[in-house]
């Protein structure tokens, strides 16, 4: 893992809370009403640095793979998420404080009182201890002294409050009521007791048009809109498998309780990818260029067992032993690491970790999470699940359009199958306009189904079955359907892809790297730097005359005109504000340069730049000071590579 200056500094979350609202990085929305939690605005710099990252996750997967972009509509009918099993499923539990109403999230609540007692924290216990005092008579002091001992943790209670936490993504509803009853668990601000844990679907629902009956929610993911384009994708991509279809696009959760600033929001940014792959062969064919990638992980066995320390090993190493699943899954969790470290993640508080069984989402059949060290715990910011054939089956199912691939085989294929055949001419005159709906129906059942049929068919005489759309239960005997096992010689084969899904909270990501690239100056608290990478910056230069003398602007308009021709994002700073104050505000905002305009550049156009981190500044031309810009925001050279044709510069100015 590399090392990086930054990893050991702590976490200053007021402080930099402080800096992103002074600088409009992001607020809460509809502030003047009183806000709303969960919803925030992007300011100038917010917007430019979701932008950026926007902009580097499209080349680094969409371009570098080659991945179909769609864009599809939020509002989503009932039926669609009933069938991918969201409103049934798509629910956390939360808990209520009888007295004062007060909801909160049950696994939140469990881990946030668990964590603060292992710390120490007494009132997490549910216990006010009052400070031993001077004037305390002798028996008062022993009572007090016994409180504060009683809220020290045994190491048996250590133990089992650190073995809950290593599980805590996978309890049950009912298992985290257990939780709250076994360790006396109450409202942390209150001490008011906790009802059961009750299910609560995060779906925001509407009605679309003005009828109101057609039932629709707000999507809570843009993986659908992908699943349900699939056949034309498959047909946009002639046909040719694996391929991947991605999106980006707002999604909405209604969270119990959103307290976490920009990681627990109500309307998120995400990025989706959907990549379709036959289920006999999961290789990926750029796995190799990748295997030997050291990454950590945090697999299911290690938490079921209570622990939460890392494995480091090569991507290569994890798909071998079946740690990850398969070199598709792996080529995914590589490129999801490499995409991370490139916009300012640090390595060092990145891992990945393996969903449990009981925790995994309804569809999913694997799932690995990227997470982030935050000063609010580890935070999970990108699923990369194993969905299996899930989505398409159930899809496929409940509108009987065939959600498949047919492929040619290298060699005819003999087998054994079930068929049905259906005489439709007496369909019509028996169904009438539900003929085509219920022949629909029939031709979409799958081996598994038919077999069903075939065996009902002969013992009963009959099959009995609904058709959605279709009044009552439809009954059909062997005039109007057989259904039979029968040998034939295949040549194409058709099969249901299996989906491998890495999906991005852009906006979790954000704000993770804010806290993983803030820091202060040691010589000065008070002056704060966010080391954000010039690729993903908000802004890449500040232009900054040493004087307002008039003299200067020529200087200045010249560099801003070879700037904007070079399409760099950059800001003229030419306030009366001392250059020390004007490099301090843009440094918390992020600005990885500076260029000095001074006296020496009107007489020979030579400008000095200034790198954000180390303050060191070089001067040269206007030409090399832009092509050094240049070179190290977009084609990835170091300082000393980029700068190298300029010299050494000793600043003028005090900072
Ligand atoms: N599609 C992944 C998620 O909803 O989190």
């Amino acid at each position: 893992m590399s090392t990086n200056p930054r990893s050991t500094i702590p976490f200053s979350r007021d402080a930099l809370d402080q800096v992103l609202k002074r600088r409009f990085f992001f607020a809460p929305a509809f502030e003047i009403y009183g806000g709303v939690s969960g919803l925030y605005d992007y300011g100038p710099p917010g917007c430019a640095f979701q932008a950026n990252i926007v902009d580097t996750w499209r080349k680094h997967f969409i371009l570098e793979e080659d991945m179909l972009e769609v864009d599809t509509t939020m509002l989503t009918p009932y039926e669609v998420l009933k069938t991918s099993g969201h409103v049934d499923k798509f629910a956390d539990w939360m808990c209520k404080d009888l007295k004062t109403g007060e909801i909160f999230r049950a696994d939140h609540i469990v881990e946030e009182v668990l964590e603060a007692r292992l710390k120490g924290d007494k009132e997490a216990r549910g216990i006010s201890v009052a400070p031993v005092e001077e004037s305390d008579d002798k028996k008062k002091r022993k009572k007090k002294v016994k409180e504060i001992k009683a809220i020290k943790l045994d190491d048996k209670e250590v133990a089992e409050y650190e073995n809950i936490l290593a599980q805590i993504d996978g309890f049950s509803g009912p298992q985290l009521g257990e939780l709250i009853t076994k360790y006396n668990i109450t409202n942390p601000a209150t001490g008011g007791v906790l009802e059961p844990p009750v299910e609560f679907n995060l779906m925001f629902e509407t009605a679309i048009g003005p009828s109101g009956q057609l039932r629709g929610y707000l999507r809570p993911e843009t993986a659908q809109g992908q699943f349900l384009n699939f056949s034309k994708l498959l047909e946009f991509n002639n046909e040719k498998m694996p391929f991947a279809s991605a999106s980006i696009g707002k999604s909405f959760r209604n969270e119990i309780s959103p307290r976490a600033g920009l990681l627990r929001v109500r309307e998120f940014l995400m990025a989706e990818i959907e990549h379709f792959v036959d289920p006999n062969d999961k290789s990926h064919p750029k796995f190799e260029a990748f295997k030997d990638l050291k990454l950590r992980f945090l697999p299911k066995g290690v938490q079921e067992s209570g622990s939460t320390e890392l494995i480091e090993e090569s991507i290569g190493d994890a798909v071998a032993s079946g740690m990850v699943d398969n070199e598709t899954l792996g080529y995914f969790l590589a490129r999801i690491y490499l995409f991370l470290t490139k916009i300012g993640v640090d390595a060092n508080r990145l891992r990945f970790r393996q969903h449990m069984s009981n925790e995994m989402a309804h569809y999913a059949a694997d799932c690995w999470d990227a997470e982030l060290h935050t000063s609010f715990g580890w935070i999970e910011c990108i699923g990369c699940a194993d969905r299996s054939a899930y989505d398409l089956s159930v899809h496929s199912a409940r509108t009987n359009e065939k959600l498949i691939v047919r492929q040619p085989l290298a060699e005819p294929l003999i087998v054994e199958k079930f068929e049905i055949e259906i005489a439709k001419k007496k369909f019509g005159p028996k169904f009438r306009k539900d003929a085509g709906a219920v022949e629909k129906w029939l031709l979409a059942r799958t081996q598994c189904e038919l077999e069903d049929l075939a065996k009902e068919l002969k013992d009963e005489g009959k099959i009995t079955f609904e058709v959605s759309g279709v009044e009552g239960k439809i009954e059909l005997d062997t005039e109007f359907v057989k259904i039979e096992k029968v040998t034939r010689t295949e040549h194409i084969r058709e099969f249901t892809p299996n989906v491998i899904e890495p999906s991005f909270g852009i906006g979790r990501i954000i704000y993770c790297i804010f806290e993983h690239q803030f820091w202060a100056r040691p010589e000065d608290e008070a002056r704060a730097v966010l080391s954000l990478p010039p690729l993903v910056a908000p802004t890449k230069v500040l232009l900054v005359p040493l004087s307002s003398n008039s003299e200067l602007q020529p200087v200045v308009k010249q560099v801003s005109a070879a700037l904007k021709k070079e399409l760099i994002p950059f800001k003229v700073d030419d306030s009366s504000a001392s250059i020390g104050k004007r490099y301090a505000r843009n440094d918390e905002l992020g600005t990885p340069f500076g260029i000095t305009i001074d006296f020496e550049s009107v007489k020979d156009l030579s400008i000095t730049l200034r790198e954000r981190d180390s303050t060191k500044q070089v001067r040269g031309s206007i030409e090399d000071v832009i092509s050094a810009i240049k070179g190290i925001t977009y084609e990835n050279k170091s300082w000393t590579e980029g700068t190298s044709k300029l010299s050494p510069f000793e600043t003028q100015a005090a900072e």
